[in-house]
């Protein structure tokens, strides 16, 4: 009887799991793939890291409301969530040739967990096709960097210990928006916090 019931809340929930986007976060690697160059496959981890390497990174506290606003897209665009980004929406540079859905969770994931933010940190709500912050053309630059980061600076490196060397949004990030600032930042030859840049 005793298994049955431990039985019974398993099944539950794995369905709940896999009916959520907090399956995603475990399921893939920090940070999704946004960083991946924008050929990478959907859902394709760039360099083929293992899943939950960073299961450590700081929780942000914006989950829910990030969570909301993608489910909220999801019903918008209920039926069309396999086409192609770039049929749906009516600004897309860089993330082509993914779905409608795994474009919502990079968004979810990919950019606003790996850098701790709210949607709001590279939109104004509800202008998401609008250029209204200048993080939004950043994020795009920043999937230039990753992409260039991994397809010909880490191959170009000897030695190295992982088959495919690859880094993500998460990787630098690691749930703060401004990486390379705070405590440590002297400590890298730069300029103090708040110095010169
Ligand atoms: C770190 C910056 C960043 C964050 C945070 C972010 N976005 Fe985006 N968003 C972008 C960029 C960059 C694009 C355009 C991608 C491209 O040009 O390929 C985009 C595009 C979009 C689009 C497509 C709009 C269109 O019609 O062209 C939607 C919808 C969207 N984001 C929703 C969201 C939602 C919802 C959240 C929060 C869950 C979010 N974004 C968080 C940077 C961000
Ligand atoms: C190699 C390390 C590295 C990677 C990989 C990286 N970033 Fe960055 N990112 C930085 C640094 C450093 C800054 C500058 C922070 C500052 O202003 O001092 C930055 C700044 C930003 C900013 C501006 C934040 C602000 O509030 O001013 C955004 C947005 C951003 N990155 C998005 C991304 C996204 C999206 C990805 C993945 C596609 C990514 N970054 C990958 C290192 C990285």
């Amino acid at each position: 009887m005793r298994r049955i019931v431990v039985g019974l809340a398993a099944v539950v929930f794995v369905i709940a799991a896999s009916l959520s986007f907090i399956h995603s976060v475990g399921a893939q690697p920090p940070g999704g793939t946004p960083g991946g160059p924008p050929g990478t496959p959907p859902g394709g981890a760039p360099g083929g890291r293992p899943p939950g390497g960073m299961m450590s990174a700081p929780v942000d506290s914006f989950v829910a409301e990030r969570d909301s606003l993608a489910k909220e897209l999801m019903q918008k665009y209920a039926g069309k969530e396999g086409a192609p980004a770039e049929s749906v929406f009516k600004n897309i540079k860089i993330l082509k040739g993914i779905t409608v859905e795994n474009l919502l969770r990079r968004m979810n994931l990919g950019y606003g967990r790996s850098l701790g933010v709210r949607c709001q940190h590279c939109h104004v709500l509800g202008h998401w096709d609008e250029e209204d912050k200048p993080t939004k053309q950043i994020a795009r630059d920043m999937m230039v960097l990753t992409g260039k980061i991994n397809d010909e600076l880490l191959p170009a490196i000897k030695n190295i210990k992982s088959e495919k060397p690859g880094v993500n949004c998460g990787t630098c990030h690691r749930g703060v928006a401004r990486p390379g600032t705070g405590p440590m930042a002297s400590q890298r030859g730069g300029p103090a916090p708040g110095g010169p840049r």
